[in-house]
């Protein structure tokens, strides 16, 4: 790859000598789904591809950026002194963002590079491109101008780009991820406190299979930021009652069910049984996990599925019917929507001996009935982001 990559660069800039070579993962999240911003419990880890970044410094102000999967896009050009949001720049905003973000927390950025971008995530699945493509920015900026910075102020800059430039009201769980990701663990994050520990991934004899529905989602076009606003409304609601919390993952089942009257809309209502109902299952997932009841963990990760489709809605028809179709499938230990939802991929946990089958099955029904190809990728659990 780096070979590959290296000729390319001196081929787009007609540069050479002094290249430097990183990368960072993309992500696949087990359990947690949209409580991240709720201050909940997240289980993802770090995959095997990701996006790769070729630098060289300038000594000038400027920065020349290409992306092998936008070519038509053309080397996109700024300078570090005037970062401002351009829609026709598209995927250059998520550098420029993080860049921006850095400048303006005082760190000094101050010259050019030309930078060569090339991911193997697909794009828009769900499988976080967008944080991945932040946080390399956010690692490589850190080398290249020797900042003060940990992986951790990385992944929370990397989000502050995603919020205040790219204009997405994410949580911290993708850039987290990414950043912190270890070989075959999953990461237990709490997004209140950003408390986390690695639990090593045992799935006896199975594997992880992500299923790309190959429907098309923007975070920004879809309905995530009106789903996050509901439950900003829907814990106003609880506080202005009297209740003394800061997050809606601080209720448990019972205080939910207790003052759910509370909570003034109908949609914020059952928004918030998804967010509290999926909390306490992240919980006893992972307890299922330690004990080694791989399917314990499974049953809940279909039910983390029910609970998106029916009370967050933000499966459709697509996922449904992958994981319906997965459901079905011998060998198949649990398996639910990943990410944002609204179309992306499905996580599925399943029996080493039955992947064929289950590819080739689940494929064919999920044409039959959508129309669509899907992808399929054996998952491997890899480390977060560094420098190659
Ligand atoms: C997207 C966001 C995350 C998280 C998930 C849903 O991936 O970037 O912060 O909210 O959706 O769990």
């Amino acid at each position: 790859m780096k070979e590959k990559l290296f000729i390319e660069f001196k081929k787009i800039f007609m540069e050479d000598g002094g290249l430097e070579l990183f990368f960072a993962p993309g992500r696949v999240n087990l359990i947690g789904e949209h409580i991240d911003y709720n201050g909940g419990y997240v289980f993802p880890c770090a995959l095997d591809f990701g996006t790769y970044g070729v630098i060289k410094k300038r000594n000038d102000k400027k920065v020349r950026a290409y992306s092998l999967n936008f070519q038509e896009k053309g080397i996109i050009e700024f300078f570090v002194d005037n970062i401002i949001f351009n829609e026709d720049d598209d995927w250059a905003n998520y550098p420029k963002g993080v860049m921006k973000i850095m400048k303006d927390l005082g760190h000094i950025i101050n010259h050019g590079f030309d930078i060569l971008f090339y991911g193997n995530i697909p794009n828009g699945a769900g499988l976080s491109s967008s944080a991945s493509i932040e946080v390399l920015t956010g690692i490589i900026i850190k080398d290249i101008f020797n900042l003060n910075l940990d992986m951790i102020d990385i992944v929370k800059i990397s989000q502050k780009a995603e919020n205040q430039f790219i204009g997405v009201n994410c949580g911290i769980m993708d850039q987290f991820s990414i950043g912190m990701g270890k070989k075959d663990n999953a990461i237990l994050l709490d997004c209140n406190t950003l408390a986390y520990k690695y639990a090593p991934l045992k799935l006896d004899g199975a594997s992880i299979v992500i299923a790309n529905t190959n429907k098309r989602r923007g975070l920004g076009d879809s309905k995530y930021n009106s789903r996050r606003k509901c439950c900003e409304d829907a814990l106003k609601d609880l506080k202005d009652s009297g209740m003394k919390i800061d997050y809606l993952c601080e209720l448990t089942m019972e205080t939910f069910n207790k003052n759910k009257n509370k909570i003034k809309s109908e949609e914020g209502i059952i928004r918030t049984k998804h967010v509290v109902s999926e909390n306490e299952r992240v919980l006893v997932a992972i307890e299922k996990l330690n004990k080694g009841d791989i399917e314990g963990f499974g049953k809940l990760m279909n039910e983390s599925h029910m609970s998106l489709k029916n009370d967050y809605e933000v499966t459709g028809i697509e996922l449904d019917s992958l994981v319906e179709a997965s459901w079905e499938e011998d060998g198949v230990i649990g398996s639910r929507m990943t990410g944002a939802g609204f179309g992306g991929c499905t996580v599925s946990i399943v029996k080493d001996e039955k992947i064929d089958m289950f590819i080739k099955n689940v494929g064919e029904k999920y044409n039959k009935k959508t129309g669509l190809r899907a992808d399929f990728y054996v998952a491997k659990i890899d480390d977060g982001a560094r420098k190659l």
